[in-house]
C-alpha cells in the first residue's frame, strides 16, 4: 500500500487470494478487480465483501485465469506470485497495459526492469514499476545490442 501512495484509479490484484489486498487498497479509494482460479477462495473474498457491505463498484472479484483477462482498463497493477511466473507476465503487462500504469509485484522483482522505488525487506519486499519508464528502458536497451550486433 506504501507504494501505492498518491496513485488513484482502478486496480487489478492478479492472485487476489483472500482478498486482503484488493479490500486494502479499496479502502485507499481504488476500483479494484481481484482476479482469483480458485473459487473457493473467490467465494470467500465475495462473502467478505458482502459482509462488509462494499459495493461491487468498488471491489470485483472475478473467478478468472489473469491469463486471459484483459488487463488494459487498469492503471494499477498488483501481483504476488512466484519467480518463473514474473518474466511471462511482464510481457503481457507490456503489451496490455496503458502507459501511465504502476505495477507492484511482491517478493519477487521483474528481472531487466527498471524500478521506480521498493518497500519492506527480505521476504517482504515489494517493488513498484512505472510502464512508461519500463518500455523506453527496454526500447533503450533493445537498440544499443541493434548497434552493438551491427
Ligand atoms: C500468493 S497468493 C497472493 C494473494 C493476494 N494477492 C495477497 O497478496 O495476499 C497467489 C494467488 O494467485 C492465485 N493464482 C495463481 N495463478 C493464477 C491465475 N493464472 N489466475 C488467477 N489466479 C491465480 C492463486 O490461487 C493464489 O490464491
Amino acid at each position: 500500500m506504501k507504494l501505492l501512495q498518491g496513485r488513484r484509479g482502478r486496480l487489478a490484484d492478479l492472485g487476489a487470494g483472500d482478498g486482503r489486498l484488493v479490500f486494502a487498497a479499496s479502502s485507499a479509494g481504488f476500483q479494484c478487480t481481484g482476479f482469483e482460479i480458485n473459487s473457493i477462495l473467490v467465494a470467500y473474498a465475495r462473502s467478505k465483501a458482502y459482509w462488509r457491505r462494499i459495493p461491487s463498484s468498488q471491489v470485483t472479484f472475478v473467478k478468472k485465469d489473469f491469463w486471459k483477462a484483459d488487463l488494459s482498463l487498469y492503471n494499477n497493477v498488483t501481483a504476488f506470485l512466484v519467480p518463473g511466473v514474473i518474466e511471462v507476465l511482464g510481457e503481457k503487462l507490456l503489451k496490455e497495459l496503458p502507459q501511465d500504469a504502476l505495477v507492484i509485484s511482491c517478493r519477487f522483482p521483474f528481472p531487466n526492469w527498471p524500478q521506480k522505488s521498493a518497500a519492506g525487506s527480505g521476504l517482504d519486499q515489494t517493488f513498484a514499476y512505472e510502464i512508461n519508464s519500463v518500455r523506453s528502458h527496454l526500447r533503450k536497451t533493445e537498440m544499443k545490442w541493434v548497434e552493438y550486433c551491427g
